[in-house]
């Protein structure tokens, strides 16, 4: 039987974010909402974050000569996904820097306009020994041979952004409030701008944010309160969900306007967005209910972002009609292609909160739970694929996909079946440009610290050695022929 191939260029990687393995040698990066979230004895204390620091991490600030050797040489790759650190490129505010700011007849931010005076105060405001070691590393992965894929946020912001204690404490009260202020999105324009004007020579293919469902969900809509500022309340979730569609808006803008230079054939900018899709299905499919509730969180989980910023269309009071004043198409500015995140099924059962349509609880199925306590659920991927293709239409990157194991035992058979999903899903017509896998190391899961396991290589957590799990030599298997093993 001849191997099932993959398509001539496809992109093979693994995924990792700045906070997640950047930390732990030495230079740290102390001014995010997260570091100072992770450290709060009071999170700590509630259990809303584990108690690790990223400070024991992987140390890839200083190791990533190391962690991109291993991609190339050892797992063969082509691409690699990573994010820079906002707070660590903008320690310091940037709020002074003069820009104009466009706003669509409802008052909605459409549009950040920023002149080469205002490039140069962003650059006089920036850590320049930050943007050196940022320029370093993403020479060094071209250097050895590796398409970068650079997503902007992937969830720390800066300090002076989001105070995300006193937001904790409340919400009304505070003032730097994050996602909850349109201001934070200008700030995000002007990063986003800096950052194409700065490294878009080494940078062709961008992300503007990942996973901006998760991060306002887990900020602002769960009982264990384990992102920042730790709420549990719908309001501020539609606000979240609504200005990061804004910001993914003027943050394309940005990109497109500020990176003209091109290293590849995706160049100079090839700019989309990051989503998680997961599988969703009624918990008891004969109770309407159950039903009811797994439409509603299908729609406000996988498609209500997307509808916003490819359509405009912005359904805040999530009763599925969009009204004229929820249409602000002049906020649509593009997506090249969609990221899609996909790990898991979950059953979705009605449950009574006295929150309207949010009245429901997610659960796991039968099927086999990994230590995260998600479902292994592979054909699930060509639901999701298909799905975000056919109403979409764009180019899509597989941009995580992965397994919680300590003993690497069962991410093989997860890798295999997963792939073997998608080489079914790409024959059928779907375009997918490439996979990335989560993740290259063992690094920190968020408020869940070390327990949680997804490198492909383990890390030793004094020496910072990095040890090959057995699915690594099926990956670079695979990497390498473009192909499934046969
Ligand atoms: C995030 C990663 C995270 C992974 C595993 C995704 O939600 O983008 O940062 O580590 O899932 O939980």
């Amino acid at each position: 039987m001849s191997p099932k191939r993959f398509p001539e260029g496809f992109l093979w990687g693994t995924a990792t974010s700045a906070f997640q393995v950047e930390m732990g040698r030495g230079a740290s990066a102390k001014e995010s909402d997260w570091f100072a979230w992770v450290h709060d004895e009071e999170n700590i204390a509630a259990g809303r974050v584990s108690g690790d620091s990223p400070l024991d991490g992987p140390g890839s600030w200083e190791l990533y000569t190391e962690d991109f050797r291993i991609a190339r040489e050892e797992l063969g790759n082509n691409s690699i996904r990573l994010s820079l650190d906002w707070s660590r490129l903008f320690p310091r505010s940037t709020e002074a820097v003069e820009v104009e700011v466009e706003r669509d007849e409802r008052g909605n931010i459409c549009g950040v306009i920023i002149d080469e005076g205002a490039m140069e105060g962003l650059r006089s405001i920036a850590d320049p020994a930050a943007v050196e070691v940022y320029r370093e590393m993403l020479s060094e992965a071209n250097r050895v041979g590796l398409t970068v894929f650079l997503t902007l946020y992937h969830w720390p912001i800066p300090l002076w952004l989001h105070d995300p204690i006193a937001c904790r404490d409340d919400l009304e009260g505070a003032t730097k409030r994050g996602w909850q202020d349109q201001g934070t999105i200008v700030e995000f324009a002007k990063y986003a701008a800096f950052v194409a004007h700065t490294f878009g020579d080494l940078v062709d293919l961008y992300a503007t944010i990942n996973e901006p469902r998760i991060v306002s969900q887990h900020g602002y809509m769960t009982e264990r309160g384990e992102f920042p500022p730790g709420l549990n309340d719908p309001g501020p979730f539609r606000v979240s969900m609504r200005n990061l569609a804004l910001a993914h808006g003027v943050s394309y803008d940005q990109v497109k306007r500020w990176d003209k230079t091109s290293v590849s054939d995706k160049g100079p900018a090839t700019v989309g967005v990051v989503v998680v899709l997961m599988h969703y299905e009624p918990a008891d499919p004969s109770i309407p209910e159950d039903v009811s509730a797994c439409d509603f969180v299908r729609y406000m989980y996988n498609e209500w972002y997307l509808n916003a910023i490819v359509k405009g269309d912005y359904d805040l009071n999530l009763d599925r009609l969009i009204q004229p004043d929820e249409r602000w198409p002049r906020t649509v500015k593009g997506c090249d292609f969609i990221g899609v995140n996909y790990y898991a099924r979950w059953l979705v059962r009605h449950k009574e909160k006295g929150w309207g349509r949010f009245d429901y609880e997610i659960t796991t199925g039968e099927g086999e739970i990994s230590e995260y306590g998600w479902e292994t659920y592979p054909r699930g991927l060509r639901h999701s694929l298909e799905w975000v293709y056919d109403r979409y239409g764009r180019p899509i990157y597989i941009t995580e996909n992965g397994l919680a194991d300590s003993t690497g035992e069962r991410r093989t058979r997860y890798l295999l079946d997963h792939l073997d999903v998608l080489h079914g899903v790409i024959q059928g017509g779907v375009s997918v440009r490439g996979y990335f896998h989560w993740s290259l190391i063992d690094n920190f899961e968020w408020a869940d610290g070390y327990k949680i396991p997804f490198g492909l290589y383990r890390v030793d957590r004094e020496t910072k050695e990095r040890m090959p799990t057995e699915s690594a030599a099926v990956y670079r298997g695979i990497s390498r022929g473009n192909a499934l093993p046969e």
